[in-house]
């Protein structure tokens, strides 16, 4: 008896290595304890600091161009993750307006470089901006250190050269969908990646997205979900792969569910929505960058 427990347990941790080939059962890419309780860490630790928006714009009247720039820039000033105390801070939230021309967004750095001491400590990889279609390339030192340094917020589909990946976010669209999406026949239901799809994914959709050329790197969250196992990837021009869907539909539709809730915008932010989501990405990359706090007393030292 005894021994065929143990053949029986033994069985059981030589076909471990095969469930990696099983479908997930959470939708995050680590497991959900260890994501609950980064979570919690950074909704009671997280600090930014924000800069004074140019006195030329008034604070609540900055024209980001899109909706969902306005409703993260508005959740964040409401937030507790706010503070007045820079040196407490983990990142710098640089706030421009969408409009603003790469001569003012450069005398703004400037002046963020002059006033404060934050940005030279790491030519701004500790900061971050918001910018939906993301910034362009410029010959101008400032806008080069913006670009390639801070952590840019951006919309997706992202244009090229305006995103890098290892770095920056993008926001998930805002639904506005209340209805049961149609579905595509039978109980399947497809939603393509974009706006709307928060809310049909909370109702059973699966999202399909367009590969492009060198694949997707800039969809919401990929560092905090599994999107393989919610999202059927499709060809540019092909929209249904059924080989792929048919074998994971059922999965995919419950990671789905249990995923959209991170996709969703509320209005205040509720716990583990959209704008709380992209807080943690935000304290996911507030590591980049250590400073070394002895660095200045010891080169006084040995002038
Ligand atoms: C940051 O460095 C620049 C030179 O690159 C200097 O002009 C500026 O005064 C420095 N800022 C602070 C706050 O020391
Ligand atoms: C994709 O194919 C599956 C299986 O044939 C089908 O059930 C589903 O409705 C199709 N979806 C779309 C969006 O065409
Ligand atoms: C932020 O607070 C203001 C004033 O109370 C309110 O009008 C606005 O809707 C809030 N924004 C969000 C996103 O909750």
């Amino acid at each position: 008896m005894l021994f065929k427990t143990t053949l029986y347990l033994l069985l059981l941790s030589c076909s471990s290595s095969f469930v990696v080939s099983l479908p997930q059962n959470n939708p995050y890419l680590t497991s959900t304890t260890l994501f609950l309780q980064n979570y919690h860490k950074m909704v009671h630790n997280f600090k930014v600091f924000m800069y004074p928006p140019d006195t030329n714009t008034n604070t609540n009247q900055f024209n980001f161009g899109t909706e969902v720039e306005s409703l993260f820039y508005s959740s964040l000033l409401n937030s507790s993750y706010l503070t007045q105390h820079p040196q407490q801070a983990h990142l710098f939230f640089f706030p421009f307006s969408s409009e603003i021309s790469t001569r003012s967004l450069s005398r703004l750095i400037s002046r963020i470089r002059e006033d404060f001491p934050y940005w030279n400590r790491s030519l701004g990889a500790d900061h971050f901006y918001l910018s939906c279609a993301g910034i362009p390339n410029k010959n101008d030192r400032n806008v080069v250190e913006l670009k390639k340094n801070a952590v840019q917020i951006s919309c997706f589909r992202t244009r090229r050269h305006r995103f890098v990946p290892h770095k920056d976010l993008t926001l998930p669209p805002i639904s506005n969908l209340h209805a049961p999406v149609k579905s595509g026949g039978g109980d399947s239901c497809f939603i393509e990646y974009g706006n709307d799809m928060g809310e049909a994914m909370r109702l059973g959709c699966v999202p399909v997205v367009a590969v492009t050329e060198g694949g997707v790197n800039d969809m919401a969250f990929m560092d905090v979900l599994r999107w393989k196992e919610m999202a059927v990837f499709v060809k540019s021009g092909v929209k249904n792969d059924s080989n792929t869907w048919k074998k994971r539909e059922e999965n995919m539709k419950r990671l789905s569910v249990e995923g959209s809730k991170h996709l969703r915008w509320n209005r205040p932010p509720q716990p583990l929505d959209a704008f709380n989501t992209i807080m943690y990405q935000l304290w996911l990359r507030r590591h980049t960058v250590r400073y070394e706090n002895i660095h200045t007393s010891y080169t006084q030292a040995i002038i």
